[in-house]
């Protein structure tokens, strides 16, 4: 009889790393990671764009696993993008592989591909036996500077982005720089935003870099893209590990700056809208509000507007003037759907400094309508003008 309260303290390696040419023989990183597991099965997964840009991916996979005698079950390559996460079939049909192979909770699930893939591959491995480890890959700008490096995973459900996921920390996270050769000019550049945006909340220093260094970036210049991809995937992870609630216990969440109204936004534009330039949208967005409402400097909230436009990312999309039948704006309903995913009181974070955020719980939505029409008066300008720059 009575009450017990037991404390569970976890204590999980998040193995983070970079490098360049995963699969050459003689880059034994991987190789390392994996025999401190001590597993010996192994079943990759590749994207099929991936796969299809890296035409001697598998024969390299294959060989590299061959020569250190790992129990090999083979390479499957599976599709990927925003579409893969609309409905639970990728996911089952990894289930289906990793029972097929016998993937059990000491072997590795090797997966290779986009932020997309990543999530439906993610949740497959979360789920299946209750958690099996998962190597990731990432091979866009995004997936390597944010999502691949985080804890979680998800797909989407009943018209909600990440509706349904797991937080399950990956066994090991590759950034292997190669692979963001083959991505389109535009899947490279736009995952810059999440650059900007872990720069904004944790890191000043790193947003300054982020405006000096602009017009390489701007270039996608590779030194300056991959350092860039580095420190924020490093802030996104160190956040993570040290931030306090890895798992998103409270109501906050500053790695979602921006972020209520993206999500709305992608589901509002049947995710013709990416994930990368719904954020830019709404860092803009949130940042214009953060002067508006009087807690940042409107020179700042500026410097943010000339980062976003000077990496040709947008200020807008048509959607944001989708109304409902009295008049208002459909992506305001971002907030709650937000709300009821971190559960608990709004939390949402503006900015104080460029480097500093603060949450607040409530967001006037006249100010945030004054702040939409400016940012579609800014692209319309944008349009005419072309972009500036800082
Ligand atoms: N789990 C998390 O913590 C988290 C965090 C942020 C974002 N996300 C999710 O990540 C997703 C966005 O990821 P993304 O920006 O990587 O987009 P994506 O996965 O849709 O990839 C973009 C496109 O690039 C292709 N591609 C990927 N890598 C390539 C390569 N190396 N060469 C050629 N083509 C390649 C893909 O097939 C796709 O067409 C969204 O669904 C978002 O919700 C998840
Ligand atoms: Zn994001």
């Amino acid at each position: 009889m009575g009450r017990h309260d037991f404390q569970i303290e976890l204590n999980i390696k998040h193995r983070v790393c970079f490098t360049r040419d995963a699969f050459a023989v003689s880059n034994r990183l991987l190789a390392g990671i994996l025999e401190e597991g001590g597993g010996r099965r192994v079943l990759v997964l590749v994207e099929e764009r991936v796969a299809a840009a890296w035409q001697g991916l598998a024969a390299r996979v294959e060989a590299y696993f061959a020569d250190l005698g790992f129990d090999w079950r083979g390479l499957e390559v599976v599709p990927g993008g925003e579409a893969v996460k609309q409905d639970e079939q990728l996911v089952k049909r990894i289930w289906r592989m990793i029972d097929r192979e016998h993937v059990d909770r000491h072997s590795y699930l090797i997966a290779i591909g986009g932020g997309a893939f990543l999530d439906a591959v993610g949740f497959a491995a979360a789920t299946a036996h209750r958690g099996v480890r998962l190597v990731r890959f990432p091979t866009t700008t995004l997936a390597q500077d944010d999502s691949g490096v985080g804890v979680k995973c998800a797909i989407n459900a009943f018209c909600k982005k990440n509706w349904v996921g797991a937080f399950a920390v990956p066994f090991a996270v590759i950034n292997d720089f190669s692979f963001l050769h083959t991505q389109t000019e535009g899947t490279r550049r736009v995952g810059l935003i999440e650059a900007v945006k872990v720069a904004l909340v944790k890191d000043g220093s790193f947003f300054d870099w982020i405006y000096q260094n602009l017009e390489r970036l701007e270039k996608l210049d590779e030194p300056v893209l991959e350092e860039c991809v580095e420190r924020s995937a490093l802030a996104h992870a160190r956040h993570i590990a040290e931030g306090g609630d890895p798992f998103e216990t409270g109501s906050s969440r500053p790695l979602d700056f921006g972020h209520w109204a993206a999500h709305k936004l992608e589901q509002l534009s049947d995710y013709s809208l990416g994930h990368g330039d719904a954020v830019a949208i709404g860092v803009a967005l949130d940042s214009l509000y953060s002067a508006r409402c009087g807690l940042l400097r409107q020179l700042d909230a500026e410097r943010v507007i000339d980062v976003i436009v000077g990496l040709h990312l947008p200020l807008w999309h048509e959607a944001l003037d989708l109304r409902d039948e009295t008049g208002r704006r459909l992506v305001h309903q971002g907030r709650e759907e937000f709300r009821e995913h971190l559960g608990g009181e709004l939390t949402i974070l503006l900015l104080r400094e460029l480097g500093r955020g603060q949450d607040v719980h409530h967001l006037d939505e006249g100010l945030v309508d004054a702040c939409l029409d400016d940012l579609r008066r800014r692209h319309g300008l944008v349009r005419r003008v072309g972009p500036v720059g800082g």
